[in-house]
């Protein structure tokens, strides 16, 4: 086993390096070209300041680009022995003594027969999922872009990580095929040990990758807060891989999704610490959709060819919170418009709940009006009614989870509530990873 684990050292080490320099390509390359970007026209106001100041926007895009140069250049390093050894013909002694007594191959590995004799088996498999994974980030990043220029409509924005979901979808097909579950203990009388589900599990693995982008770029509006929560996202995403692989036994079955789980975050967090330097309040620049949707494609691409999505979905319940509680307006019961974000008091430099509006001639319909004051009965919204006529709404504060945070602990600066909602998500995703590690035990035996 030691062996292996050295071999697996250098790859990750070359990761690790490329993730630094990437960081420090992204920082220069926002500088230089955020006054381009502007001149261009890419650029959005920062609303939530006394002085609105025009800032540029889309630099989400300057990460992808620096991320999957840097994910290409990587390409070669984890396969440079399978590599030599296809190359070289058995050159390298190492191959040639291995091979002498071929160990039971991988899964998906196929044998190159030469000459009647046994030359290599290159893992075709895995660079499968490396160059698909290349692909679908790639398709995020240019659909995001083809977004901040032309700002496509909601309702069809929202679909558009399906498409970018399919290359990985084809090879998960090809190359795993897995569509059972573990049926947790006290059902396994009734279910048996594993459900097969199939298309439905595709179906699920659709869902996630449309839910993961949108869920991001919702949980926004305020400084930072966009790139700060993808880093913690990515961070309780690589706190996971680091447990399988240095506390489970090695090599374990999953080792290598993990490891390829790591070599896509590590740079991931390397491009993101550089943004969000410019991005922290009081920001320079705005991150733009590209990089959300990119970075909510990163978790997909990682947890669904590392087999974990299930954990994914545990690690994003803030953003879920989020999109259940945007539903209404959403989905159109409650008016929604085009920005939700906190609003501004220029006299107190604080930031307070937004709020709807409604007319008394333009009321919410009865269950919608009985559910927001249900809502508000349980502190989950702020409500005001007419002085003279409490019947009538006059405003309701908007279904965000930042307003909501601000119904509670408000009014906040802006960078206050950043951290007040990046420090109860980290908690959460941490409790959630030790649910998945801990507390599962009790209603899944290993
Ligand atoms: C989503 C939210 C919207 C929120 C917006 C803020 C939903 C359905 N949509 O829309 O409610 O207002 O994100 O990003 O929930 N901006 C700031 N300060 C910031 C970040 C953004 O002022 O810290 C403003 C800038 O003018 C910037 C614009 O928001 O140009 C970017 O908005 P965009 O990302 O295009 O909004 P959506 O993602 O469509
Ligand atoms: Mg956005």
């Amino acid at each position: 086993g030691n062996t292996v684990r050295r071999d697996d050292g250098a790859p990750l080490t070359a990761s690790l390096a490329l993730s630094g320099i990437a960081f420090a390509a992204s920082y220069a390359m926002i500088r230089w070209l955020s006054p381009t970007f502007v001149r261009a026209g890419i650029k959005g106001v920062d609303l939530n300041k006394v002085q609105r100041r025009t800032l540029p926007e889309c630099m989400g895009a300057v990460c992808a680009v620096v991320y999957l140069l840097a994910v290409i250049v990587f390409i070669p390093m984890p396969f440079y022995k399978d590599i030599v050894a296809a190359t070289s013909g058995g050159g390298n002694r190492d191959v040639v003594l291995s091979l002498s007594s071929p160990p039971s191959p991988p899964p998906g590995a196929t044998a190159h027969v030469e000459q009647g004799r046994l030359l290599h088996r290159f893992p075709h498999s895995k660079l499968a999922s490396f160059l698909s994974a290349i692909i679908s980030l790639q398709s995020i990043a240019l659909l995001g872009i083809g977004d901040d220029l032309f700002d496509i409509r909601w309702r069809h924005k929202f679909f558009i990580p399906a498409f970018a979901a399919i290359p990985l979808l084809v090879v998960y097909f090809v190359d795993f095929g897995v569509t059972s579950v573990v049926v947790p203990t006290p059902l396994q009388p009734y279910l048996g040990d594993l459900v097969r589900l199939g298309p439905l599990y595709y179906l699920y693995m659709t869902a996630v990758a449309i839910f993961s982008p949108n869920s991001i770029n919702i949980l926004a509006g305020i400084n930072g807060i966009e790139v700060a929560q993808s880093i913690v996202v990515a961070l309780l995403l690589v706190f996971n891989d680091a447990l399988y692989l240095l506390a489970g036994p090695y090599p374990h079955p999953a080792t290598d999704s993990h490891l390829f789980s790591l070599y896509f975050l590590l740079p991931f967090l390397g491009v993101s610490a550089a943004l969000l330097a410019h991005n922290w309040y009081p920001a320079r620049v705005f991150v733009g959709d590209t990089y959300c949707y990119f970075a909510g494609m990163v978790f997909v691409v990682v947890s669904i060819l590392g087999h974990f999505s299930k954990t994914l979905v545990l690690l994003l319940l803030p953003q879920i919170a989020n999109f259940v509680y945007s539903a209404p307006q959403i989905f159109g019961l409650v008016p929604c418009p085009r920005h939700r974000m906190p609003l501004f008091r220029a006299r107190t430099g604080l930031l307070e709940p937004s709020v709807t509006v409604w007319l008394p001639e333009r009321q919410p319909r009865k269950p919608v009006a009985w559910a927001l004051r249900l809502l508000a009965r349980l502190h989950l919204l702020r409500l005001t009614t007419d002085p003279d006529d409490p019947r009538i709404i006059q405003q309701t504060t908007n279904m965000t989870l930042l307003n909501l945070w601000l119904v509670w602990r408000g009014p906040l600066r802006e960078d206050r509530l950043a951290i007040e909602v990046l420090v109860m998500q980290a908690c959460v995703g941490l409790f959630g990873l030790f649910v998945r590690h801990r507390l599962a035990l009790l209603i899944f035996k290993e």
